[in-house]
């Protein structure tokens, strides 16, 4: 005798009926690169079909988002050279692009969840997420801004802010930093496992903020570590964030999975920029199809156990559940 596991693979009824995993709108945040000015929009030759735009333009895309049900977006801005310096003062520029992107936005979309990204490397001109001296990246000094800067994303009306720089203690701070100021309900999703992974190149080209020297080792995860990675979720749990980021994710499937089992809190999976590439490019020539390996990696990490995900694929995928 032996188990006939295909009886409940015999036709699509009996296949739905013992499905494990779905996937829905409400399961999507949706990554928006912004830049100054009017009436602008540029392609990201590293990230087809994903476009920098000026806010009136990501206006039109929220819009279609909100008309599709997702729920959620993240702001990343592309600051102009211009603006930015070794301290990245520009971040705590009231008004600066993402305070104003904000607040219109929730003018002019009261329900629709806006988080930030509380890091300095679209700001700063050495690239990196916290202050460079003398080749080191200052956690303490680095926090501070962090404090200040999320301060400001939450008094223009972030409902989340999402601390990206990997600095340590900074979600304490940040939450302390935010009751203080009175924002008791702005929540705090931080990017508890990141990696230092190859994987954000095209981010980065999107926002021109590579690092200038260096890379980000010494503040982002070793990818080849696993008990790190939970050390730093669990620290941020302790810490008092009310969701976590894992990020890469398809890499990362490993992370999510024992994060979604140590942590109580809700596991978030970031499909970075290279995954979407790497699948955009593949599909594009025809090697891959685009609509059934979008869908399968992102099932695969509700699958792992991520409570939702932020991935560029968010409006594609939307319209696909739509139909
Ligand atoms: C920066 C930040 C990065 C991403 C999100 N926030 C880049 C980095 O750490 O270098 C990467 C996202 C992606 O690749 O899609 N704090």
């Amino acid at each position: 005798m032996f188990i006939r596991g295909r009886r409940l693979r015999q036709n699509e009824n009996i296949r739905n009926l013992v499905e494990e995993t779905s996937i829905s709108v409400n399961d999507l945040i949706m990554p928006i690169f912004l830049m100054d000015g009017k009436n602008k929009s540029e392609k990201i030759d590293s990230m087809p079909g994903i476009f920098r735009k000026t806010l009136d333009e990501q206006l039109k895309d929220i819009d279609s988002a909100i008309n599709l049900g997702i729920n959620a977006l993240i702001i990343f801005p592309s600051i102009n050279e211009k603006l930015k310096d070794s301290l990245g003062k520009e971040a705590l520029n009231k008004k600066g692009l993402v305070p104003k992107a904000i607040s219109i936005i929730k003018k002019k979309f009261p329900r629709i969840l806006v988080i930030t990204d509380v890091a300095l490397d679209p700001y700063n001109s050495d690239g990196h997420d916290g202050v460079l001296k003398d080749g080191e990246i200052l956690n303490d000094k680095t926090v501070e801004i962090l404090c200040r800067q999320a301060c400001i994303h939450a008094e223009f009306g972030a409902d989340i802010v999402a601390p990206s720089d990997m600095m340590d203690g900074r979600v304490a701070k940040i939450r302390e930093a935010l009751d203080r100021k009175g924002f008791l309900n702005t929540a705090i999703m931080s990017y508890a496992a990141k990696f230092a992974s190859s994987l954000y190149g095209p981010f980065r080209e999107a926002l021109n903020s590579k690092p200038k020297v260096g890379d980000k080792k010494s503040y982002q995860i070793n990818p080849k570590n696993y008990r790190e990675a939970i050390k730093e979720v669990l620290l941020d749990e302790a810490e008092g964030a009310d969701l976590l980021i894992v990020k890469p994710a398809s890499l990362y499937l490993d992370v999510i999975k024992t994060s979604s089992e140590a942590s109580v809190l809700p596991i978030i999976a970031y499909q970075v920029s290279g995954e979407y590439s790497m699948i955009k490019s593949a599909a594009q020539k025809g090697y891959i199809d685009n609509d059934s390996v979008m869908r399968e990696s992102l099932e695969s990490m509700k699958r792992a156990g991520a409570t939702a995900i932020i991935t560029y694929f968010a409006l594609e995928m939307a319209k696909l559940l739509k139909n």
